[in-house]
């Protein structure tokens, strides 16, 4: 059953960047676009690049390997078509980032 777990505090994500982090195992990655957090799976479906070391671009997410870029809102890939990273829900509660996973 999904539940909430406290991943980073608010502070820790600096605008426009992706940070890591790990949940149970998962890797996530935690963006924050002009206030607005965001949490997707850590992994790029392409060659598995770490999406938390990617950044934002236009409301979508670039990965740091081959640049290819997702929506933020969706999790869709604008580069190639078909492919997507996972959304997980996110909260921020004071000064902690939530995610559901
Ligand atoms: S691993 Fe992400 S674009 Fe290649």
């Amino acid at each position: 059953m999904a539940c909430f777990w406290k991943v980073c505090d608010v502070a820790d994500v600096i605008e426009g960047q992706g940070l890591p982090v790990e949940v149970d195992g998962l890797g996530i990655a935690i963006f924050n676009d002009g206030g607005q957090f965001h949490a997707l799976l850590g992994r790029c479906p392409h060659a598995n690049g770490s999406m938390g070391q990617g950044w934002i671009e236009d409301g979508e997410v670039v990965c740091p390997l081959h640049r290819w870029r997702f929506k933020l809102t969706t999790g869709r890939c604008t580069t190639v078509g078909g492919n997507s990273l996972h959304r997980f829900r996110c909260e921020v509660r004071g000064d902690e980032v939530w995610v559901e996973v």
